[in-house]
Formats: C-alpha cells, structure tokens, sequence
C-alpha cells in the first residue's frame, strides 16, 4: 500500500523550493498526457450500464489529463444517463442550484429570457475560457462536472478543453513567478452580481490556483471574461493572467479541441473550457445536461502524487 499522501507533498511538487520534484512530476506528467482529443474517447457500448473496463478506461483519462470523453450510441432525452455515468465514477455531491431540476442537473439550450439577461450559457454565442463556478465560495468548490450532448447544433458549439495542471505546468516553465503569482489569495475578485445561472451570490476573492486542504489536489479558478472581474493590482499576476490567455487561445499543444455529438459527454475534474458560437435548427435545438459535483472523479484523486509517493 502506498504512504498516505499528505498535501506537503503537492506543495513540493506546485509550489517552489524542490526544483526536482517539480521536474520528476512535470517529465511524468508530459509523458503521460493524452495527445490528442481523440485519445480522450472511450466508447461506452450500454449508457445505462458501463461496464468496469469502461469505467477504468475513463478514469484513466482522468488520472493522465483530469478529463475523459464518453461516446455512447444513445441520442436520449435522459438525464440518467450522464448522472448514471457520473455516479459509478465516484461524483455523488451534486451543486444543486435554484435553476437546476430537482435532481440537481442543468439543461443547457437557447433561453430567450437568460440569454437576454446577460447569461451566455444559454446563447448561441461563444463562451469564453473558464472553470465552473469560479465565483463560488470556497464551501462550495466544484471539483467535477459533466456535460452530456442530447443534441448538437446545426454548425458550431465546439469545445476547447484544457487540464489545469497542464495550464500550471505551462506557467511554471515559462515563469516560476507568473505560476506563484496566480496563488496569490487576492488574484481573481469577481464582484457580487449574479452567477451565470442568474443566481444572486456575493463578491468572490481568490487565487486562480489553490492545493486541497486535505487532498493536496490542484484546483483552478478562473475566467477569461473582461467585464465583472477585477484582477489583482499587480503586475505579475496580471502578466501572468494576459500570458495564460495567449496560451489558450493560441490553441498550443495540449489544448484539446472537439464538438460533442449526440450521445457523447465529458467527464472531468473542473478543466478549463470554452465553447465556440453555434447556430441550431429551429426543429433541432442544441440540448446538453450539465451537472457539477463537489467531489474529484474516483481513481483520478491525487494523479500528481505518483512520483512524490515513490520518492517519500
Ligand atoms: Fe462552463
């Protein structure tokens, strides 16, 4: 059995003074990470019934990129089908909100009234680079979600995926300071308004990076949206926020690009996303059900903590 993993060891590895667990992790995790998007599909033959070997396939994923893609054959209107995928990998503490259905999953579709309000999720246009629930309180941490496609658009709607620790591991080899910098507590504040739901919240202060308290396990907070966001006054932070964003949409390696298509969803612990603009048929509108989790997908918990274990 390996040592219990304490979160000093991700400190070792995320957080500067040991150059060489950095790099034993950084050389593990870049020889590990899936190449391409394809690389992240596991083919799931019965939606309401995967099997173990598809289960270990999809945590595999997660473990090596915190993300997996299902395809199932499947273009039902069920929401059984990703909270059955979801449940069996572990994710069983919904983040209920008040628009969400009574079993705490989100259709996501064009919304007139939303849309109109300000809430782009439920617009046809794109939505920028984020992680879920960026403006949550710390209580309320969305570690996981899924997206399942019931319908795709007509033309359009593909996403960008991105793994955080990816996004981290890009900072810290082009700049240590600009990688510490997003730890700073202060980093991100976005100001009290409204969720992307339209649900009425407080101001939220914070890192962009953060290590569970328990687990060690790197978390990412963040969103590329210039209105309602104040970054910190600071000229690292901010350069390393700008440069970040470079990365992104430069699309540079290890930016996953695909579209769902009916019957395929993502699993993953909170990667970074966008969503391109998209155009529906009236007769055919986009349908996806999303549903976010307090918990980290099973088997994929501590990923980083491979090499640190070894090296006690
Ligand atoms: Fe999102």
């Amino acid at each position: 059995m390996a040592e219990p993993v304490v979160p000093e060891q991700a400190a070792r590895i995320f957080r500067p003074g040991d150059e060489d667990a950095w790099r034993r992790w950084r050389d593990r995790k870049l020889e590990a990470a899936p190449r391409s998007a394809s690389d992240l599909i596991v083919e799931i033959a019965n939606p309401l019934a995967p099997t173990q070997a598809e289960l270990a396939a999809i945590a595999d994923r997660c473990r090596r990129a915190n993300l997996a893609i299902y395809a199932t054959a499947s273009a039902a209107e069920d929401k059984a089908i990703p909270g059955g995928i979801a449940e069996r990998l572990g994710l069983v503490s919904l983040d209920r909100n008040y628009l969400s259905d009574d079993d705490g999953i989100t259709a996501i579709r064009v919304e007139q009234d939303k849309s109109g309000a300000g809430y782009i999720p439920y617009s046809d246009r794109p939505l920028r680079w984020h992680t879920d629930g960026y403006y949550n309180e710390p209580g309320r941490r969305i570690r996981a979600f899924a997206l399942h496609c019931v319908r795709s658009a007509a033309a359009g709607g593909e996403n960008g995926l991105v793994d955080p620790e990816m996004a981290y591991l890009w900072l810290r080899e082009s700049n240590p300071a600009w990688a510490e910098a997003l730890f700073d507590p202060e980093a991100m504040a976005i100001p009290a308004r409204e969720d992307e739901d339209g649900i009425a919240r407080a101001e939220s202060v914070g890192p962009v990076f953060s290590l569970d308290d328990v687990t060690g396990d790197l978390h990412m907070r963040y969103t590329a949206r210039t209105r309602s966001i104040a970054w910190k006054d600071d000229p690292t932070v901010r350069e390393a926020a700008a440069w970040l964003l470079e990365q992104l949409d430069a699309g540079r390696e290890g930016v996953y690009r695909l579209r769902l298509e009916p019957g395929m969803g993502l699993v993953c612990n909170n990667v970074l996303h966008d969503r391109t603009a998209f155009a529906e048929a009236a007769s055919e509108p986009r349908l996806l059900y999303r549903a976010r989790y307090h918990d980290r997908i099973a088997g994929s918990e501590r990923s980083w903590a491979d090499e640190a274990a070894t090296q006690g």
